[in-house]
């Protein structure tokens, strides 16, 4: 029997947030690290989402290699057969799935997804393009061509994978078994060691998510900023007037972030740094312990960049589009066969 399929992608728009890191890429290094053999790795650059919010298409080439050394320096074993790194636009089965998938998707439903009611309420209706509209059933496509049974996304991907499930279980219902399910969030969770999904929120509003799209990048972390510079961006988060440090999301959402933010760095539990810090009442001394963390993490990724070897990596990314064309085109063809095309 083929093994799992442990898959995720990280768009390259632009540099990669602290956000994605830990949202996406640290979990399914993690699992590359201590699982292969056992599973299947996918981790791909979905290059055909990047359009999907602004883009500097001459830029873009460049963007794409600096996402895979950034795999890479993180972690992403290079020199294991069961994990493997490619673009997705090398792998033209995305892009003929999704044609087909479209087919058996609502405009309701795709009308429903919060992530398109947020990009789209900013743009004015001329701009809203249909890729954006679309970009759920692309994101399908990747999953199931793969039989991918965990995907490790933050929070904000939550409802483009159950969508995900819907289309798998909407095919399957009527042509048979198609394509595996991924299995639902709450288990998604359980696997990946977590009580919910990540969402590491802006430096300076701790409501919003902390994006990489987002414009001035003051509250931002890039996995490229200068160490020095994380440390002033730390330093300067907007926190709250209680002067006692608590882990409380609706009333103190700064201090909760940056408490969420140093358990990861740390890789301990949150409880544990919670149990360090709560009521300490100078939030200059907490911050000064995050931002001094943060700058130390920084330095050691930005060590790890300077050293990855790019031939193993290109490669890697070949051989890897090489099997796993193979690997999606042979789910392509069955998808084909049912809907009559073959
Ligand atoms: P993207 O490129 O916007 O983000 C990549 C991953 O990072 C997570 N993430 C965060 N996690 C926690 N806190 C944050 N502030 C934060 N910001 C981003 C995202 O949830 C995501 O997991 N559609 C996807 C890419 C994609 C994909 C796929 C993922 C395309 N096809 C198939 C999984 C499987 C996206 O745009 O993620």
């Amino acid at each position: 029997m083929s093994k799992q399929v442990i898959l995720t992608g990280l768009r390259a728009n632009n540099d990669l947030t602290l956000g994605n890191y830990f949202g996406a890429m640290r979990p399914i290094i993690d699992m590359a690290k201590t699982k292969a053999g056992e599973f299947q790795v996918n981790m791909f650059i979905p290059d055909l989402h990047s359009f999907t919010t602004p883009v500097d298409h001459a830029k873009l080439q460049e963007q794409i290699l600096h996402n895979a050394v950034l795999f890479a320096a993180a972690g992403l074993p290079l020199d294991n057969p069961d994990i493997h790194l490619y673009r997705q636009s090398y792998v033209s089965a995305h892009s003929e799935a999704t044609i087909i998938l479209n087919n058996f998707v609502g405009m309701g439903e795709m009308e429903r997804m919060t992530q398109y009611k947020d990009k789209s309420s900013k743009l004015d209706t001329e701009r809203i393009s249909v890729g954006l509209f679309d970009y759920p059933v692309l994101m399908a496509a990747d999953i199931l061509l793969y039989g991918a049974t965990y995907v490790p996304v933050g929070d904000d991907q939550t409802q483009h994978l159950e969508i995900t499930r819907d289309i798998a279980e909407r095919i399957n219902s009527r042509f048979g078994d198609i394509f595996t399910i991924p299995v639902a969030v709450k288990d998604q969770h359980e696997f990946f060691n977590k009580d919910q999904g990540l969402r590491i929120m802006d430096l300076q509003d701790p409501t919003k998510k902390m994006s990489k799209s987002d414009d001035s990048g003051k509250g931002v972390i890039f996995l490229g900023d200068n160490p020095e510079e994380s440390y002033k961006k730390v330093m300067s988060a907007t926190t709250d007037d209680k002067a006692s440090v608590n882990y409380d999301r609706e009333n103190q959402p700064g201090i909760t972030n940056l408490l969420d933010i140093l358990a990861l760095l740390r890789g301990a539990d949150v409880e544990e740094v919670i149990r360090e810090f709560t009521g300490v009442e100078r939030y200059g001394d907490f911050k000064k312990v995050v931002a001094s963390e943060m700058r130390d993490f920084l330095m050691d990724f930005q060590a790890r960049v300077d050293n990855v070897d790019m031939g193993a990596l290109e490669t890697k990314m070949v051989e890897s589009e090489v099997a796993m064309s193979k690997q999606a085109n042979e789910t392509l063809v069955r998808l084909q066969k049912a809907v009559g095309l073959r």
